[in-house]
């Protein structure tokens, strides 16, 4: 059937501004790290992605290892876009990213001019675009100098294979540090994408006052902390959950005791706000403005939906706040 977005879709989400930049991003964004490789049905793909969309989500987040196989995910993407995506490319905003380990040898891993160009250049060929809106180094290099790395992402932008730039995984001074030198080469760094979570706070005071100053725009990954603040695994782990399907990233050793002791003190703060634990765990990564988006993952349409409805109460009573405070203590 072909696609025809839902015509209210820009109605359901709120959308901010990306640092000072000219970009806004939905509060809520799509990754397709998990999910969208070689084992999920194209059809559940395929609905996630419709869903994301007619609910006004329209980044969507890929890496150039997600799968698996590694680039399997921006394959399926590229058979998406020629199925669904390409009378809408203007709607959308996408991302790639490159830094992981990704192809055998020296130049497929770390931060180089060579690695980068090349898999921007692989990764355009899979997802079936002529440009991404954004391409990310993936991880800090500690063995690249930051010149060159700043240098590839400056040429990247020039060469119109991206129209912005960002970074992921930096610490506060490595961001501070290549957020000067983009900036010194006329290629300003969009955004940076940490991890970042109620269980999961190192992002809080140094590295958001580093973006709060420069002007950068926030995006943080894993907001539900793959699943654990969504309550699912406080009765045991779920056969139709990540950490029973897919335990390379979430380990049963992750889901202790004292980790789920501190999920279960924080599902009535939810309930008292009328919201499902995962919707408040969403609405709290947003409370600080810094934070532009929510990345979210989903292996089921619902969760998209689900998730997409904690955009309508966002705000948090002081005595609310407190009180996640001691959850988490
Ligand atoms: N830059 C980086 O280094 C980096 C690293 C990791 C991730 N990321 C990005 O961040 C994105 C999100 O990461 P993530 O998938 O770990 O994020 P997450 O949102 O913390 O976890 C998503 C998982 O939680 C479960 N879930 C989501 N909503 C739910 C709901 N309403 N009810 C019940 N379960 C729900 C689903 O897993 P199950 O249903 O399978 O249990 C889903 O796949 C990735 O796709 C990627 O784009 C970036």
């Amino acid at each position: 059937m072909p696609y025809t977005p839902a015509e209210n879709r820009y109605d359901v989400m709120q959308y901010r501004r990306c640092g000072n930049s000219g970009v806004m991003l939905p509060l809520l964004s799509l990754g397709l790290w998990h999910n969208f490789g070689g084992i999920t049905p194209f059809s559940t793909q395929q609905a996630m992605l419709r869903t994301a969309f007619d609910h006004g989500i329209t980044h969507f987040d890929l890496a150039n290892n997600y799968g698996p196989p590694y680039g399997e995910a921006e394959r399926n993407f590229g058979r998406h876009m020629e199925a669904d995506w390409k009378p809408h490319r203007d709607e959308l905003f996408l991302s790639t990213k490159a830094g992981y380990d990704m192809w055998p040898g020296p130049y497929g891993d770390h931060g180089s001019r060579k690695y980068l160009i090349a898999s921007l250049d692989q990764s355009l060929k899979r997802m079936h675009v002529d440009y991404v809106d954004l391409f990310y180094h993936h991880r800090p290099d500690p063995d690249t100098p930051m010149e060159e790395t700043a240098g590839a992402l400056d040429q990247i932008v020039r060469s119109g294979k991206a129209l912005y730039v960002g970074i992921s995984n930096y610490q506060p001074e490595q961001a501070k540090k290549m957020i000067g030198l983009l900036r010194g080469l006329g290629t300003p760094c969009l955004i940076e994408q940490p991890s970042y979570s109620m269980l999961n706070r190192w992002i809080e005071g140094g590295l958001t006052d580093v973006l709060r100053t420069e002007q950068v725009g926030c995006i943080c990954f894993a907001p539900l902390q793959n699943g654990l603040l969504t309550g699912k695994y406080l009765q045991g782990i779920p056969t139709d959950s990540r950490a029973a399907r897919d335990p390379r990233y979430l380990k049963a050793d992750r889901i202790s005791e004292e980790t789920m002791a501190k999920v279960r003190k924080l599902q009535p703060i939810a309930e008292a706000r009328g919201q499902k634990l995962s919707q408040m765990a969403l609405a709290w990564v947003l409370r600080d403005p810094v934070v532009t988006s929510a990345l979210i993952g989903a292996s089921r349409p619902e969760q998209v939906r689900e998730n997409v409805a904690a955009v309508q109460n966002l705000s948090f009573a002081p005595e609310e706040l407190e009180a996640i405070e001691q959850a988490l203590r």
